[in-house]
């Protein structure tokens, strides 16, 4: 048994992201911490994903995703995104990616992404994500996963 597990999990440094899934009429976006980069060549990111949520459906569905960061004063968005609800994306600006993917405006970098392929991870699904095209798009320093607190709810989790 690991003692205080949500305190000593959130040493593990992680950022803060808007996962943006899905193209045209079927988009989605989420919050996702588990998060990082796998290869140089190919550029790949790894992405930890809860097969429960709406998002995978249309990440399976549409093979494409952005992971959009956030920055330190957006914690209202990790917020937002981090809860189900329908029309979650109304009132943000977007853009759309090559892949079609929709890109969150206001975050400080974006990736776009196409899957290249899915590995089990317990209770979580890694989507292997190839980055196709990446650019900053506003100044910040980013937000750090410890610094969301319970905002995911995890400390009921393990
Ligand atoms: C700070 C934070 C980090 C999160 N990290 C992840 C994550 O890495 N992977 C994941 O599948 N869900 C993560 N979640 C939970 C999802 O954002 C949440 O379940 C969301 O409702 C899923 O969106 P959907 O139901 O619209 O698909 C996180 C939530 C928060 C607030």
């Amino acid at each position: 048994m690991i003692e205080h597990a949500d305190t000593v999990l959130k040493q593990i440094n992680h950022g803060v992201y808007v996962i943006g899934v899905g193209t045209g009429e079927r988009q989605n976006a989420f919050t996702a911490a588990w998060v990082m980069q796998v290869s140089f060549n190919p550029l790949l990111l790894a992405i930890s994903i809860n097969p429960a949520h709406y998002s995978y459906q249309l990440l399976q569905d549409s093979g494409v995703c952005t992971v959009n960061v956030l920055g330190r004063d957006q914690f209202a968005l990790a917020e937002h995104f981090g809860r189900s609800a329908k029309d979650k994306m109304a009132g943000f600006q977007w853009r759309q990616a090559e892949t079609g993917a929709p890109i969150l405006s206001e975050s400080l970098a974006y990736f776009d992404c196409r899957v290249s392929h899915y590995a089990d991870a317990g209770d979580h699904k890694i989507a292997v994500c190839e980055v196709l095209t990446a650019a900053t798009l506003n100044p910040g320093r980013p937000l750090l996963y410890s610094q969301t607190g319970d905002m995911d709810g995890s400390s009921k989790l393990y």
